[in-house]
């Protein structure tokens, strides 16, 4: 007999008032010393998430169109690659919905999958995997909430076979190239020989196309990257006036990065209650949200071969924009 929805899924929790503390230990850090920084990881509440998904729906945002395409025509290249029945682990699921070629190439191939979605939204991964589930009879679901770090201890000891573990979206280029090696080291130390890791990575381009992506004619992403001042103003009690600031996205093509900032319009000063704490302003002060690398092939590799892997193949959209990559550990 069929195994019912609920049989076939578990949810694993892992933060909660850590996530709270630390949120509340970074603001005060970040908006303490100079230049002013938050870290972008604190874009994803509940309400950035859901912008997030609005962002890649963007005309301008052609990331997730570029990676879709490729995912659509090559999903079944990539289950090929894979003898027997494996886990899917992914980084960062979101919604899940470019993930759905490589779910549905998997079952093709191997008839059944164990599907690990790692996301900080609790709320969204639910929702997603419930949609999965509805859909997927074969597919099984082990849904961790969490930040990376600890959904990766969880992956160590998840699964006896082998695992594709995707990291897709060019999440990997909100790390700086030191911090994004390290991280596909730490990645490399939880595969076996046979596992596989599947990466986005968005590619240098012209800088009016970079430009557009991250500062789009409907205003939806200064939303995404104002709500970091609105997640202040309703979890610490800040005062942040949101008229008094602007959304910032330039492209430095010497780092081979677009940065967000959040400008700040005129001289101010801003209590955030909770932290006891009142942060002053220059104008035109900024108060840097988010850096965006894009590589070319040669930092590709710089990149893969500092995190002990080895490319097995790598797709490129039809406009040469964005680049999926499958890496294997190297010996
Ligand atoms: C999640 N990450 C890969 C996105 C990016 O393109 O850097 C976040 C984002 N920021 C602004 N727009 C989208």
């Amino acid at each position: 007999m069929a195994r019912s929805t609920a049989q076939r899924f578990t949810l694993v929790e892992s933060h909660g008032d850590v996530a709270l503390a630390s949120f509340a230990t970074e603001v005060e850090r970040g908006l303490r010393t100079k230049p002013k920084t938050l870290p972008c990881r604190f874009f994803y509440d509940e309400v950035g998430s859901e912008i997030f998904e609005q962002i890649c729906d963007l005309p301008e945002y052609y990331l997730t169109r570029s990676e879709r395409e490729i995912l659509d025509s090559h999903a079944d290249e990539i289950a090929a690659s894979f003898e027997r029945r494996i886990a899917l682990a992914e980084l960062g699921s979101g919604s899940s919905a470019k993930t759905r070629f490589l779910i549905e190439a998997l079952l093709r191939r191997h008839g059944g999958l164990y599907y690990v979605p790692i996301d900080i939204s609790r709320s969204m991964l639910e929702a997603s995997s419930r949609e999965l589930l509805d859909r997927y009879e074969a597919l099984e679901i082990r849904a961790i909430a969490s930040e990376y770090e600890v959904g990766l201890q969880h992956l160590r000891t998840e699964t006896e076979t082998p695992k594709l573990i995707a990291w897709l979206g060019s999440t990997i280029g909100n790390l700086g190239h030191e911090d994004a090696a390290d991280f596909l080291r730490t990645l490399r130390a939880a595969m076996s020989p046979d596992d596989r890791l599947l990466v986005g990575i968005d590619l240098r381009k012209d800088r009016a196309i970079l430009e557009a992506a991250y500062d789009d004619s409907a205003g939806v992403t200064a939303r995404f990257n104002m709500n970091l001042l609105e997640r202040v103003n309703r979890e610490l009690g800040g005062r942040f006036d949101l008229d008094d600031f602007e959304h910032r996205a330039v492209y430095d093509e010497v780092k081979g990065r677009v940065e967000m900032h959040l400008v700040s319009k005129r001289e101010q000063r801003v209590a955030i209650e909770e932290l006891g704490l009142e942060v002053e302003f220059g104008a035109q002060e900024t108060i840097h949200t988010e850096n965006s690398h894009k590589y070319d092939q040669i930092e590709i590799d710089t990149l893969t071969s500092r995190a002990g892997l080895g490319t097995e193949s790598q797709w490129l959209d039809s406009r040469g924009y964005f680049s999926l990559n499958l890496f294997a550990p190297a010996d």
